[in-house]
């Protein structure tokens, strides 16, 4: 029996991806530690492994005791901002580990590796930002997502290893996390109205995102393995209508159906404007659906609701506290 391997399928991305590939009647492998998802988000019918993508004799056992087919690599803490603080725990997390599974995918011949990358590789590339521009990162964790891009490549050229990049951006649905106060800012805000705490604003709140609906980007991710056009190419994959922060807020108020104050903080080291141009994968996918952001909004609030309210605690081993954002060190 052949399997696709979903990493954080127990994440948000992961587990839409892991359910849409079971609902296609595929097996299912999922490797998650943990770290930033629940058990509880891992479909029914897939085989969960409690792991790290950094524990590389784990790989090894498992690539050694299952047929693993494609790989689906979504494992990592994709907490942008945050990457500059714990450099070192990024690069171990998200660029040996993805490592890790890349030699596993060479040894064992798996016949598509598909990597999450972000469109963080840009960084302050004027948008909307392409696929054939030289990428520029501004932080670590755009710069892990990058080495692992490169590294893809070189797998393919040295090995024949074949790979589909994606390049998302501002996913937000059900099944985020809620209670991780450094990245997420849909789950941040649904999380601060619900205990009835004002919406914390880096800046202005004139910054500008488009952000996508994850049952739009989901068929897109699972499918692509059957698709030979997409293979050894980077895909940007999202929304293509861009707001505000503010707007943003605004509009997850209106879906939750509770009001608040917006809160402004000192600005943060961040990319101002981000967002990207689509029309790559369109020539292979068509146009795919776009859930109007009122509409996946209000999607997300039923199931956030039912979820409730989410602690959202410090991250244990900051590496530096040289210009972290204040915000963070509260209680
Ligand atoms: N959400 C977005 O807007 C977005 C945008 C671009 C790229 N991405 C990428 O998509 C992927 C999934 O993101 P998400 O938003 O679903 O985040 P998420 O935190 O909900 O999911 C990630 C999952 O990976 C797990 N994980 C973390 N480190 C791991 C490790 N070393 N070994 C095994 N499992 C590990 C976590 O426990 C979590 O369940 C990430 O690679 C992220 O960088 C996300």
């Amino acid at each position: 029996m052949s399997y696709s391997l979903v990493t954080g399928g127990a994440g948000f991305i992961g587990a839409h991806v892991a359910k849409y590939l079971l609902d296609a009647e595929k097996q299912v492998i999922v490797l998650d530690d943990l770290s930033g998802g629940f058990e509880e988000n891992i479909p029914k019918g897939a085989i969960f492994i409690k792991g790290s993508v950094v524990d590389h004799e784990l790989l090894e056992k498992l690539f050694n005791d299952y047929s693993i087919e494609y790989i689906y690599h979504f494992g990592a803490y994709a907490a942008e901002g945050l990457s500059h603080f714990i450099r070192r725990f990024n690069y171990t997390n998200n660029l040996t580990g993805s490592v890790n599974l890349i030699n596993e995918a060479i040894k064992y011949k798996v016949k598509c590796f598909v990597f999450t990358s972000s469109i963080a590789t840009y960084g302050a590339l004027p948008p909307p930002m392409q696929e054939d521009m030289v990428p520029q990162p501004e932080d670590p964790y755009g710069v892990a997502k990058l080495a692992v891009e490169m590294d893809l490549k070189v797998a393919h050229e040295m090995f024949g290893l074949d790979y589909v990049i994606f390049r998302p951006h501002n996913v937000y649905g059900e099944y985020q996390n809620l209670g991780d106060r450094y990245r997420n800012v849909v789950g941040i805000f649904m999380n601060q109205l619900m205990q009835g705490n004002q919406l914390s604003v880096f800046g202005d709140g004139l910054q500008t995102r488009a952000f996508t609906y994850i049952g739009d980007i989901t068929p897109i991710m699972a499918d692509c393995v059957h698709k030979e056009a997409c293979y050894r190419e980077i895909f940007n994959l999202g929304a293509d209508k861009e707001y505000s922060v503010k707007e943003l807020a605004n509009e997850v108020m209106k879906a939750m159906g509770i009001e608040n104050e917006l809160r402004y903080m000192e600005a943060r080291n961040e990319v101002v404007h981000a967002h990207a141009d689509h029309s790559k994968i369109k020539v292979i996918f068509g146009e795919y659906d776009t859930t109007s952001l009122a509409e996946g909004l209000k999607k997300m609030a039923v199931w956030a609701k039912k979820t409730g309210i989410k602690s959202s605690s410090k991250f244990e081993n900051i590496e530096i506290t040289e210009k972290l954002p204040p915000v963070w060190l509260e209680d």
